[in-house]
């Protein structure tokens, strides 16, 4: 994807890009992760990548990745560059830094009203397995996830 753009650059995320994460998340996400989360994931090691267009942060995602199974935590694209092929970008490089760590199954989980998201993950792969009660809790709101799975292809059928 950094061909598309020459100002365009797919790097793991500082410290100092979680402001501009926290803003676009307050923007295009029904239930914002705190700066303190964010700052959370990067300390325990979480894989978190940013797409930085012309010094400023467009999309991101945060990824764990353990033993047996990797777990896309958040994904977000800011909504002037939403449609433009950066959340499929990023999933696609999660499930191949997943594969490449020796990860067979990749999970996440995603509002069962999210239907572009939907569309996204099950286009790439991703299948309905189960359902999280009240797994979104912000403002008061509960709101239940569906989890997805993919279980991944060996390194060497795997597309970027
Ligand atoms: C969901 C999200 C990450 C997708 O990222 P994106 O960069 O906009 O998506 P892409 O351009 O890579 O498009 C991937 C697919 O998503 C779907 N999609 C994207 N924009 C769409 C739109 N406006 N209408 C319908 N489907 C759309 C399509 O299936 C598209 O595939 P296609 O281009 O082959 O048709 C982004 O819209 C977003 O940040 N949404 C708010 C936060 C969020 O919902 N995060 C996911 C939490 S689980």
């Amino acid at each position: 994807m950094n061909d598309q753009y020459d100002l365009e650059i797919t790097r793991p995320m500082a410290y100092s890009d979680i402001p501009q994460v926290v803003e676009i998340e307050q923007q295009v996400t029904f239930h914002p992760w705190t700066q303190n989360a964010f700052s959370e994931s990067i300390k325990a090691g979480d894989k978190c990548w940013v797409i930085e267009y012309d010094n400023q942060v467009v999309a991101y995602l945060v990824q764990s990745i353990y033993t047996e199974e990797s777990h896309i935590l958040n994904l977000a694209v800011k909504s002037t560059r939403q449609g433009q092929g950066l959340g499929r970008g990023l999933v696609k490089k999660a499930c191949a830094d997943a594969r490449k760590g020796g990860v067979m199954k990749i999970l996440l989980e995603v509002c069962p009203n999210n239907l572009i998201a939907r569309q996204l993950y099950e286009s790439e792969g991703f299948l309905v397995f189960g359902r999280r009660n009240s797994y979104y809790r912000s403002g008061g709101r509960a709101e239940d996830a569906l989890v997805m799975e993919r279980v991944l292809e060996p390194a060497s059928v795997m597309t970027q």
